[in-house]
């Protein structure tokens, strides 16, 4: 049978090759929080596919800073909130056997927003980006048109996250790749 190693390859998408952290501005907008240990936590739990939850705050963020940029909307907000959108610091595959609470999509809003302001101070705006951001699964919407970035890009981040590792699986089960 098969090992099923091949999910321990690298998540080589656009966040790694587009090399953010060359962006100086996009730096000094997110300072304090991208280096911080409780966000670089993160990288223990997985998010979709083979993307850690890290690696995926940090697509969302930039994607989202990269789109309000060029619309001349707030960039620094939007960069902020989406590196914590998803600060619920669990592995949310095992979390429903180890908790009994079984309404993850629902409730990871808010348990990131309650970290979040645990360890950073957060604006009215950015509080309501990381509430706001599973709509419109939650029933309401983000107030600032930076949040509905965020909902925008998370979306388009988790489903290219997904849809990358099925690829890989494909290609693996037919032996187009090794399982290294
Ligand atoms: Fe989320
Ligand atoms: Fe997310």
């Amino acid at each position: 049978m098969k090992s099923m190693h091949f999910t321990q390859e690298k998540d080589l998408s656009w966040a790694e090759w587009e090399d953010y952290s060359e962006d100086q501005l996009y730096m000094d907008c997110v300072a304090g929080i991208i280096d911080h240990p409780v966000f670089l936590s993160m990288d223990n739990f997985m998010q979709h596919g083979d993307t850690t939850c890290k690696v995926h705050c940090i697509k969302v963020s930039y994607m989202s800073y990269c789109i309000c940029r060029r619309l001349g909307w707030d960039y620094r907000e939007v960069a902020r909130a989406g590196l914590l959108h998803d600060l619920f610091l669990y592995d949310w595959h095992t979390h429903a056997k180890e908790t009994g609470e079984r309404f993850h999509g629902f409730t990871h809003p808010r348990t990131a927003l309650n970290n979040a302001v645990k360890h950073f101070e957060l604006t009215e705006k950015e509080k309501d980006m990381i509430l706001r951001h599973m709509w419109p699964l939650t029933p309401v919407p983000p107030k600032s048109r930076e949040g509905m970035v965020i909902v925008y890009s998370d979306k388009v981040c988790g489903m290219a996250e997904t849809v990358a590792r099925f690829k890989r699986w494909i290609l693996f089960c037919f032996g187009w790749k090794s399982a290294a």
